[in-house]
């Protein structure tokens, strides 16, 4: 009896003890939840691509300002733990981010870094780590680099995240992972959170995904929900550039850097545009992406839809400058956000004499997977007849994520609820000679 009343007083006192130093000592994060805070241990950990994805990935992480120089480490992944003793150590740049640049934060600089794993093996599974090179390190994670040539290919492609992104996307993510674990990355088609600069954001989309993040490789896109006054100007996510390390395109102007790219995924072009702004000189970038290329597949991401379902939410310019050459270049597949609705319809070339329909053209998906939803207005699908446009399927209030898959001439494209449950279906194929394609599913 006497050593549990003991216990308990020890317990009053260490409970006292650390409740004064989280009020005393730590009055910065005043108002933060506990997986908002920076320490020394590596957080909001995530792949992207910079450089031949069958060599290279990048990892980027962050820190507390107590990490001055971060390392990541890499080896070829083992059936046990030996495969760490022949691990690469490679030293990280390291960026500091005040995130009180925005007042709504806690007045914090954090430590950004980055390393990018080059000359490595295609078509092998590597296990990473990152940390400060002592103790703190994050588990081991793995990824695998895309063979050298075309061959199958999976990924995963989400609309809006934007609202309650840890309440309400981190099922949605997960579930997608759940359905579709070996697939290679995954695109984010804008508005991955709601309020730009807030940190409280980013830091949701980063637990709902957790270590997600960490082995699918990101292809995020900017939305409009990625740009925010701030000092009297709309700038880009203060975050968006020190966490997402990104190609540069430098033949456009810097205010795209980061944000308009593109990622050559065995035998995939998949061109990433920033439809908020800008779009004259991305209209051209697109050309030059497009004009000789000679990938089997090509895909084109950007926030905006260019066949808007929903009232009021018309990306005219989308539809007038861009549309025009992703038809004339044979994009195979056009995926958008921001109308918080699903919407999926196809164009058929229309032979300009005749007035004859003519080849498949691009297919067109506008697709949702946070909880914020809008009705589509069948009002908007019915006047893009007159473009050539054939609306396939279109529904509402489903949080929803997408599989594509592309093997031999085929791209076959499912998708899911948040149940895991299939929602939309097509498949087509392709002659690579003639680039002519057909349905083999349209559901
Ligand atoms: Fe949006």
């Amino acid at each position: 009896m006497m050593l549990k009343i003991r216990s308990a007083a020890l317990l009053l006192l260490l409970a006292f003890s650390s409740a004064s130093t989280s009020v005393f000592a730590h009055e910065e994060h005043k108002g933060m939840h506990q997986w908002e805070i920076p320490s020394k241990d590596p957080d909001r950990i995530i792949l992207t691509f910079l450089g031949d994805p069958a060599t290279s990935r990048a990892v980027t992480w962050r820190t507390d300002n107590t990490v001055p120089q971060a390392v990541a480490q890499i080896a070829i992944a083992g059936v046990n733990s030996e495969f760490a003793e022949q691990a690469l150590t490679v030293k990280a740049q390291m960026e500091p981010f005040d995130m009180g640049v925005d007042t709504k934060n806690a007045p914090l600089t954090v430590h950004y870094h980055s390393v990018n794993f080059e000359n490595l093996q295609p078509d092998t599974l590597y296990a990473y780590r990152v940390g400060s090179g002592k103790n703190d390190f994050s588990e081991w994670l793995h990824f695998r680099t895309a063979k050298a040539a075309y061959s199958k290919t999976q990924f995963v492609y989400f609309g809006d995240a934007q609202n309650n992104i840890l309440s309400h996307w981190s099922r949605l993510i997960r579930m997608a992972y759940q359905t579709a674990p070996e697939a290679a990355f995954a695109i984010h088609a804008g508005d991955l959170v709601d309020q730009a600069h807030r940190d409280q954001e980013w830091a949701e989309w980063f637990k709902a995904g957790g270590f997600i993040h960490r082995q699918w490789t990101s292809i995020p896109a900017a939305g409009n929900h990625e740009y925010k006054r701030l000092g009297g100007e709309r700038k880009l996510a203060i975050q968006w550039r020190p966490q997402f390390t990104l190609p540069v395109e430098n033949d456009l102007p810097k205010e795209l850097h980061e944000t308009a790219y593109t990622v050559d995924y065995q035998d995939i072009r998949i061109i990433v545009l920033d439809s908020n702004w800008k779009l004259g000189e991305q209209c051209d970038y697109l050309e030059r992406q497009l004009k000789n290329c000679t990938a089997k597949w090509k895909i084109v991401t950007c926030h905006h839809s260019i066949f808007s379902p929903v009232a009021k939410r018309d990306f005219k310019y989308g539809r007038e400058h861009l549309r025009p050459l992703l038809e004339k270049y044979g994009v195979d597949l056009v995926l958008n956000g921001h109308d918080h609705s699903y919407a999926r319809g196809h164009v058929r070339h229309i032979d300009a004499d005749t007035g004859e329909e003519g080849d498949l053209g691009a297919v067109y998906v506008t697709s949702v997977s946070g909880p914020k939803q809008y009705a589509a207005d069948p009002k908007e699908m019915a006047r893009y007849a007159k473009d050539g446009y054939q609306p396939d399927k279109r529904t509402n209030l489903v949080q929803l994520f997408q599989v594509i898959t592309v093997e031999n001439n085929s791209l076959n494209y499912v998708a899911y609820d948040v149940l895991g449950q299939e929602h939309d279906q097509f498949a087509i194929t392709k002659d690579f000679k003639t680039n002519k394609r057909t349905w083999l599913r349209n559901k």
